[in-house]
């Protein structure tokens, strides 16, 4: 991509802007939009004076302007000009004086690569995007590293549980002198309404297209049913418990059969009935047992595997309702019952919000 920088019409320069935390938002897409509408929101709010946005990208356009970019309902200068967008102009659109913080509301590879190089260059980064911590332990390595070098923070909040205190509460414990001995939980929001829903009546197929429809779902659903995404966030907490396992190391049970993985996307839908057998005689054998299907992330004894699991009715991951996520985690103090966290784990506002929320603690020193 070409780096050609877009300097929209400047507003009007506000007196307080040098001391501003200064803010790149990276992806305009379903988080990126909530993101900037959120902040427009603020405008007339106390916390408006503690975040300048001063760039905005998506794939394909950038916008700069070292006053402040428009708000949201200015989107279309975005769109209108011929500004191509490159990640080479992050840092210098963050040129100045106050904290540098780039916002990730993507889900781009290219951008993952950057957050370590930010980082170590003092930029903070705050993202809602899994590849930087939940993909190679080198990787996760590098951005840690990159924080001591450059003294910089890493928001990870909007990662696993779209804010749900997750992280927040792993690192608390551990930084009140608990070891973590193990993590469960429903982490797919897709999948949780799919085993909240699944009643072995209905063709499973049936729900699964329901679910995509009602936009639950990735457009292509083996995307949720391989059990990938959710590799990825036990990959993140298990790493914040102080478990550093290489992705490898999580043993995924998929939910789609080799052969459906190979289908080109425009023939899985005809092939959906295929998951419907299998996963009628799973929930004939639990619901004899009395038990409840779940899709389950679990780290135990350095151990991680993910995977559909049968559980009684009383386990404290078996509730839950709609899209929630659900997260047991039992630590020194939380030995026999662990702690519980349920909410909503998914969508556009919650995400935007743990983001700015992660923004305004860095802002907040
Ligand atoms: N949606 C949720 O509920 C949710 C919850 C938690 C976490 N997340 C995570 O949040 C991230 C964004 O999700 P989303 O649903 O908003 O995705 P999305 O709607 O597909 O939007 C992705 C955005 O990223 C932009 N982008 C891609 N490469 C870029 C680059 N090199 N530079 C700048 N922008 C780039 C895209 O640009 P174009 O518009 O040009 O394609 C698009 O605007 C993902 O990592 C997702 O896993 C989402």
């Amino acid at each position: 991509m070409n780096t050609v920088l877009a300097e929209a019409v400047p507003d009007k320069p506000r007196a307080r802007a040098s001391r501003q935390a200064r803010v790149a938002l990276l992806g305009t897409g379903n988080v990126g939009s909530a993101v900037w509408a959120r902040l427009a929101g603020w405008n007339t709010t106390p916390l408006a004076g503690r975040i300048s946005l001063v760039h905005v990208a998506n794939s394909r356009h950038a916008i700069s302007n070292r006053f402040g970019v428009p708000d949201r309902s200015d989107a279309l200068l975005l769109s209108s000009g011929p500004h191509t967008s490159s990640l080479e102009s992050v840092a210098p659109a963050l040129a100045g004086k106050g904290a540098r913080i780039v916002v990730d509301a993507t889900a781009s590879e290219t951008v993952a690569e950057r957050h370590a190089e930010w980082l170590a260059q003092g930029i903070h980064v705050v993202t809602a995007c899994k590849l930087g911590q939940g993909t190679h332990l080198s990787r996760w390595r590098g951005i840690r590293d990159a924080c001591r070098i450059g003294g910089s923070r890493y928001g990870d909040s909007a990662t696993v549980g779209a804010g749900l205190p997750l992280l927040r509460s792993i690192r608390d414990l551990r930084d009140g002198g608990d070891r973590i001995h193990a993590i469960a939980g429903v982490l797919s929001g897709s999948l949780a309404w799919l085993f909240n829903h699944y009643d072995g009546m209905r063709p499973f197929s049936a729900l699964v297209r329901q679910a995509r429809e009602a936009g639950y779902t990735e457009p292509d659903p083996r995307e949720d049913l391989s059990g990938e995404d959710v590799r990825r966030k036990l990959l993140i907490l298990a790493r914040a418990a102080g478990v550093e396992l290489e992705a490898g190391q999580v043993d995924v049970s998929s939910l789609v059969s080799p052969a459906l993985a190979v289908l080109a996307k425009d023939d899985v839908d005809a092939a959906l009935p295929a998951l419907d057998a299998p996963l009628r005689t799973r929930y004939a054998e639990a619901y004899k047992r009395g038990e409840k299907l779940r899709f389950i992330a679990r780290l135990e004894d350095g151990r991680a595997r993910v995977g559909l699991e049968s559980l009684a009715t009383d386990d404290p991951l078996a509730g839950g309702a709609g899209t929630d996520n659900r997260v047991a985690i039992w630590s020194d103090r939380y030995r026999t019952q662990p702690l519980v966290i349920q909410g909503p784990g998914a969508g556009a506002e919650v995400t935007a919000a743990a983001l700015l929320d992660d923004v305004l603690r860095i802002t907040a020193g």
